[in-house]
């Protein structure tokens, strides 16, 4: 996710632009970027850093004058943060200049082309490659900025919000949207683009949002023009009056970040497979993967390191990969494995799950690995990171910045690229039949759709929230693959409700916990289709001897687990394998709706931080 704002009329853009994007900062801020026409020239100033570092910047690089002008706030997906890198980019010929938020999945062929006929590249960006192809159609055609757009754009795969402007032509904005959001602020004689309508919402309450390929040219004479990007064909754009407040918007409507993510979840999870997962074709395409693939291939087992949410979901892709890959794994918490002298050897192959990318104790145990010779592949979120360049390569999960301090869609992608890596390793190894690996690519590619429809739930979890909202103590219990689930379910609630949860294996219940077990305890039970689902069952009937209240996380259409439950949460049927991606979605709510209930700071909870930076 990046943010990109821009604007065009009779006020000073640099103000407006700057303010913009501070409020867009929630999308992302690594580097920061404007690009501001003076009546003359194009004048850029861009870092790395926040906004606030883009500030103290300008006023010593450029001059802030000019009615016309885009900025950028980026959250890097191609290329690692720096200013090189950092938007807006220029083309070759210095006439163009763009912000791009998104993807462009085939600019490695692109740019190939583009340097066969002389282009050269200063930035790592798919959005460099853009610009220029761009501005090579302009020059082949001889056409206007908005055809080449247009017919650059209909050559490109991928997702992409933009907006740039010629500097022979600084009297319109040319703006295209595919998968990420972009509205148009429609004032009087002046107009702004922005990724969301907080950068304008004090200047106008009317605003176009574009439809996936959709592109506008914006006019200070002409107003905006709409066309498809396909055909050329002229749309009538719907202009909505906007009602909500700056926070409001946001938080995309929602009443907080950790909401937003949790319901973020189908697409982010698209977006982490995109470009990777080509189903039908029976491929699975891992940039950082390929070149090592022999490493994992020969590796004598996996040693996954993490804290926390990325430690739960290092211990689903334990069961992933010894399942299909048939490769030993052993999941340790980096803080204890960094200090206990842990056997490792060169043909180890360590895997860090980090979000953040800037855990102390992962990044700590990632340079005793690589001391000790072990090959170290990283799984985060954030590109740039401490432990994506500490790693020796990796696989980013692209499910944009994570704002709540609960992780929720960290989880989710994170076994999303996890399963791609042991799919791909298990079809390399033949250790996984032929029908069986397409059988779940398949089903990955529909995981994004059964989250949507488990998110339906909601309205069914926020009344048994309800209900338990002031118990004392909660008991989360899975088997196979869903133990893991069971104890991120746990600390879910741990961490934003303050309220006691364990999670535990079903049947090692027997061994402790069923001591705590009365009528006055919960008991969360994820019972969905699995090898072990009737072994659940009796452990669901030992809680229920015991007098314990099951709320259980049931596949739909289950007519057994509903009917010894006191409430169920029902997911739509996957194989057990990938049902983690799934089963989490209610336990998510389930915490989120308790700790409102409960008035507690849910994107904030105390004592808590996002990136844990020490030890
Ligand atoms: C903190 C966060 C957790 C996170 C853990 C690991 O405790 O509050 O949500 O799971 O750190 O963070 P990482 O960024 O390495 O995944």
């Amino acid at each position: 996710m990046c943010g990109i704002v821009g604007y065009i009329g009779e006020r000073e853009a640099y103000p407006i632009i700057l303010n913009g994007l501070k409020r867009l900062e929630y999308r992302g801020y690594d580097s920061a970027g404007v690009a501001l026409y003076d009546g003359t020239h194009i004048q850029v100033s861009k870092t790395k850093g926040k906004v606030a570092d883009l500030e103290s910047r300008v006023a010593s690089e450029i001059s802030t004058q000019g009615k016309l002008g885009i900025g950028h706030t980026r959250w890097a997906t191609h290329g690692v943060p720096n200013d090189i890198n950092s938007h807006p980019h220029y083309s070759n010929s210095g006439d163009l200049v763009i912000i791009h938020n998104g993807i462009i999945e085939n600019y490695a062929s692109i740019k190939q082309e583009l340097l066969n006929r002389g282009y050269t590249f200063t930035s790592d960006t798919d959005t460099e490659v853009l610009v220029n192809l761009i501005e090579e159609i302009k020059k082949q055609h001889n056409v206007k900025l908005g055809k080449a757009v247009q017919i650059a754009l209909n050559q490109v795969v991928g997702a992409y919000a933009i907006a740039l402007f010629d500097r022979n032509k600084p009297n319109e904005i040319v703006v295209a949207k595919l998968g990420s959001p972009l509205a148009i602020g429609m004032g009087d004689d002046e107009f702004f683009v922005a990724s969301d309508a907080t950068p304008f919402i004090e200047f106008t309450n009317n605003a176009i949002y574009l439809e996936d390929e959709e592109m506008a040219i914006i006019s200070k004479r002409k107003g905006v023009k709409v066309r498809k990007i396909k055909d050329d064909s002229l749309v009538d754009p719907y202009i909505h009056e906007l009602a909500l407040n700056l926070e409001q918007i946001e938080k995309g409507g929602y009443d907080h970040f950790m909401l937003k993510e949790i319901n973020e979840q189908p697409s982010v999870i698209k977006d982490t497979y995109r470009g990777r997962l080509l189903a039908d074709r029976g491929i699975i395409k891992l940039g950082g993967l390929e070149d090592h693939i022999q490493k994992f291939l020969n590796a004598d087992r996996i040693i996954i390191v993490a804290c926390g949410t990325s430690w739960h979901a290092g211990l689903v892709a334990e069961y992933i990969f010894e399942d299909w890959a048939r490769i030993p794994v052993e999941v340790e918490y980096a803080s204890e494995f960094r200090y206990r002298n842990p056997v490792i050897g060169e043909k180890d192959v360590v895997i860090a799950i980090s979000q953040s990318g800037e855990t102390a104790d992962t990044l700590a145990a990632i340079k005793l690995a690589k001391e000790r010779g072990a090959f170290v592949y990283g799984v985060c979120n954030v590109v740039g990171s401490s432990i994506s360049r500490e790693t020796h390569s990796g696989t980013y999960t692209h499910a944009g910045p994570e704002i709540g301090v609960a992780s929720t869609k960290a989880f989710t992608t994170q076994i999303t690229v996890l399963t791609m890596i042991a799919l791909r390793l298990a079809n390399e190894k033949g250790t996984i039949s032929k029908g069986d690996y397409m059988t779940h690519l398949r089903e990955l590619e529909m995981i994004p759709s059964h989250v949507a429809e488990a998110l339906k739930s909601e309205p069914n979890i926020k009344e048994i929230a309800h209900v338990f909202m002031d118990a004392a103590n909660f008991l989360y219990l899975g088997r196979g693959y869903n133990f893991p689930v069971a104890l991120e379910g746990a600390l879910k609630l741990k961490e934003i409700s303050y309220i006691h949860a364990e999670g535990y294996p079903a049947a090692e219940m027997k061994h402790g916990p069923i001591a705590l077990i009365d009528e006055q305890m919960p008991v969360v039970v994820i019972a969905v289709n699995s090898n072990h689902y009737e072994k659940v069952v009796s452990n669901i009937e030992e809680i229920k001897a015991r007098k314990g209240k099951i709320i259980a996380v049931v596949t739909e259409g289950d007519t057994v687990v509903r009917n010894l439950a006191d409430y169920v949460m029902e997911v739509p049927r996957t194989p057990e394998t990938l049902s983690p991606l799934v089963t989490t979605i209610p336990l998510q709510l389930l915490s989120y709706h308790i700790a409102v209930m409960l008035g507690k700071n849910v994107d904030q909870p105390r004592n808590l931080a996002k990136s844990v930076t020490v030890e």
